[in-house]
């Protein structure tokens, strides 16, 4: 079957910070320091989903998804990383998952989303090698309790964007601003991943993943010095994380003065481990030039010519095409199954006068990028779901509540959902295809 989702994240939707035992994660330090978030938001309410659930259940059913990829806050299981389990946290998403069952939803769980444990933080965080294993530990604790009934594992979401803003740029929590004593970060947290799967694998836990966030490169010209500058922007991206986990070594970045020199023996073996997929989150293609002297061996040179998202994102719908034959080009037999694990646009979405949300730039978007995947899919990559970021408008990192990505419109003052006219679109869409593809 294939799997047609919505995708959302702990920290992004949940709120209920201090309830039911749950710890501080770094996304609630981070967070809290003036400057940080886009004026002052946090998650402490969020969608106040932790309490809402049942009518988000509700309303995944009503749009007629067979799959919905949430994340475990790891800090409501172990409020303090590691050691004692809080078993009021586990039933959260215990009750969730039976929820979801009961409406025939399959259950993917991603692991982690970027809430870490505060404790963990103070203690080194992804720098320190110890959280790899504190990961495992946790992941075999979640195991245990929903492996039953949860098909699908997702140990992380996007390592690459947690290095890079959480602790090279410092735009996210951690807020680290290390640059490129950043690396460690990259090891750890896919010796975390590596880890985590033998835990999942021990207990019986079905389809195991990871989640990168990949971008088809293009340079900026046929320069050679932009051609050169396309590939290392490329190893760096998608190779640092891709390459460990599928061909079990990483990319040669000597070129770029990078070296890892956390790497043990056996790390890669574990990081290699077989997958049952491969999560990919795509929103656009990049296109780079030469350096320009900041001392990286790139420029983002952007995308000019299309469409763009409230972010400023460009639509470039066959990127994902691009993306999804590329990596059948790149890792032949090595690629397993892929899921397209999060996909998605914000716009500026608020209700008109009637009442309803007219977001019919998503609507194109979503149009395009099916239309892409089907393309890829008949190129001869096997992919086998597509989940759309996001079920609601949520707490987009340092951008707080200003960047709207849902097919459900969430007024935050009151809690309100109003299903955008994309859920309609999306469901009409879902009625054809999921009778095509069952
Ligand atoms: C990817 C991240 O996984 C998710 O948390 C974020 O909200 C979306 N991209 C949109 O930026």
């Amino acid at each position: 079957m294939f799997l047609w989702g919505t995708a959302t994240a702990s920290y992004q939707i949940e709120g209920a910070v201090s309830e039911d035992g749950r710890g501080p994660s770094v996304w609630d330090t981070f967070a809290g320091e003036p400057g940080r978030v886009r004026d002052g938001h946090t998650g402490e309410v969020a969608c106040d989903h932790y309490h809402r659930w049942p009518e988000d259940v509700e309303l995944m059913a009503g749009l007629g998804v067979n799959s919905y990829r949430f994340s475990i806050a790891w800090p409501r299981v172990q409020p303090a990383g590691s050691g004692p389990v809080n078993q009021a946290g586990l039933d959260f998403y215990d009750r969730l998952v039976d929820a979801l069952c009961a409406k025939d939803i399959v259950p993917a769980v991603t692991l982690f989303h970027w809430d870490l444990p505060q404790a963990l933080e103070d203690r080194g965080g992804w720098l320190d090698r110890d959280t790899a294993h504190r990961f495992a530990e946790y992941a075999a604790v979640v195991a245990d309790r929903l492996a039953d009934r949860v098909p699908l594992w997702i140990t992380l979401n996007e390592p690459f964007v947690h290095m890079v803003f959480g602790y090279a740029l410092g735009t996210h929590a951690p807020g680290r601003t290390l640059l490129l004593d950043a690396l460690p970060v990259a090891h750890h947290q896919l010796l975390g991943h590596g880890l985590a799967a033998a835990a999942l694998r021990e207990r019986g836990a079905g389809q195991v993943l990871i989640t990168n966030n990949c971008t088809p490169v293009r340079a900026a010209s046929a320069d050679p010095a932009d051609v050169a500058a396309a590939h290392a922007y490329d190893t760096l991206h998608n190779r640092l994380f891709n390459d460990p986990v599928l061909l079990g070594k990483y990319p040669d970045m000597s070129a770029y003065g990078v070296r890892l020199d956390c790497v043990r023996d056996g790390d890669l073996d574990l990081i290699s481990a077989p997958l049952d997929g491969l999560g990919i989150n795509y929103y656009n293609p990049t296109r780079i030039a030469a350096p320009s002297g900041d001392g990286l061996p790139f420029t983002d040179a952007g995308i000019t010519g299309y469409p763009t998202t409230a972010f400023g994102w460009p639509v470039v719908p066959d990127g994902l095409r691009e993306l999804l034959t590329g990596l059948k080009a790149r890792y032949g037999d090595a690629l397993p199954p892929v899921y397209v694990t999060e996909n998605g646009c914000s716009q500026d979405d608020e209700p008109g006068s009637d009442g309803t949300i007219d977001d019919r730039a998503r609507i194109d978007y979503l149009d395009g990028h099916i239309a892409a995947l089907d393309r890829a899919r008949a190129e001869g990559v096997d992919v086998r779901g597509y989940y759309v970021w996001s079920l609601l408008d949520n707490f987009e990192w340092a951008e707080g509540y200003h960047q709207r990505f849902g097919l459900v419109h969430v007024d935050f003052a009151t809690g309100r959902r109003t299903p955008k006219a994309s859920y309609h679109w999306l469901r009409e869409r879902l009625v054809e295809r999921t009778g095509a593809d069952a």
